[in-house]
């Protein structure tokens, strides 16, 4: 389904992936996790056509998506959701939700997709008419969350979702991605600091550091691992 091989990115002389190889064969939860400056965005920037790999190759059911353009890669169904809730803050809450609706010309589905993310997301339903730029922290993400969905993706990444919000936001957050898992069935690949909580809901995990792939193996398993539990969850 989705396949990585040998992935390369630089930032002219820094490296930030080294060599990354992995394959996702059928949907379930897929947690990144790694310390700043690990290499996650730029995994998820190189998937999503944002910046260019070096070298190596992504393929996404049998195509080759390595070199193609943003709007190409959504057209393909993969949908990301960015880090630091990147939403347009000069127009409305529903403006924003129909933009990430862009790709697609079924008016019927774009439709259903907006009341989808209005039911998943109350609060932005009674802000619709809200500039963004005005929404709290909390809210701008669930935007951004929203905003991803609205494409009807076949592959979903989200980087970083629950940075920056209070405790309960973070609980919802994890709720949320575990929803958008049980109702879509759609492989999703998650990007988090806080790494407990994204192994606790992960089918498999992978660790990058210094933009290498040093270990990986299923939530629980990680959760288990005498060395992430002192690397990662401060045990
Ligand atoms: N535009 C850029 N120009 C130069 N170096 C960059 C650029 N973007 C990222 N890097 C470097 O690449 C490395 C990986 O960065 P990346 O943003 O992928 O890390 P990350 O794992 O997402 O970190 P964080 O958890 O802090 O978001 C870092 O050393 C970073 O300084
Ligand atoms: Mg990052």
């Amino acid at each position: 389904m989705f396949k990585i091989s040998n992935l390369n990115c630089h930032y002219g002389v820094i490296q930030a992936l080294k060599n990354v190889s992995f394959e996702i064969e059928k949907s379930g939860i897929y947690a990144v996790i790694g310390a700043n400056g690990a290499g996650k965005s730029s995994l998820i920037n190189v998937i999503a056509g944002l910046i260019p790999a070096t070298s190596g190759e992504i393929t996404f059911n049998g195509t080759t998506i390595t070199d193609l353009q943003p709007n190409q890669v959504i057209k393909e169904g993969i949908s990301i959701c960015p880090e630091g809730r990147k939403v347009f803050k000069s127009v409305s809450v529903h403006e924003n939700l129909l933009s990430g609706a862009y790709t697609m010309k079924d008016k019927a589905g774009i439709k259903e997709n907006l009341d989808m993310v209005y039911e998943m997301f109350p609060r932005l339903f009674e802000r619709k008419k809200q500039l963004s730029g005005t929404l709290s922290g909390g809210e701008q993400q669930m935007l951004a969350v929203g905003r991803a969905l609205m494409s009807s993706p076949k592959f979903l990444l989200l980087d970083e979702p629950s940075m920056g919000l209070a405790p309960k936001l973070i609980d919802f957050v994890f709720e949320t991605v575990e929803h958008i898992y049980k109702t879509r069935n759609i492989p999703i690949i998650i990007v988090e600091q806080n790494s407990e909580m994204a192994l606790s809901i992960a089918d498999y995990a992978y660790v990058l550091e210094v933009g290498e792939i040093t270990l990986q193996g299923t939530g629980k398993a990680l959760l288990d691992s005498d060395e992430i539990q002192k690397k990662y969850l401060g045990a």
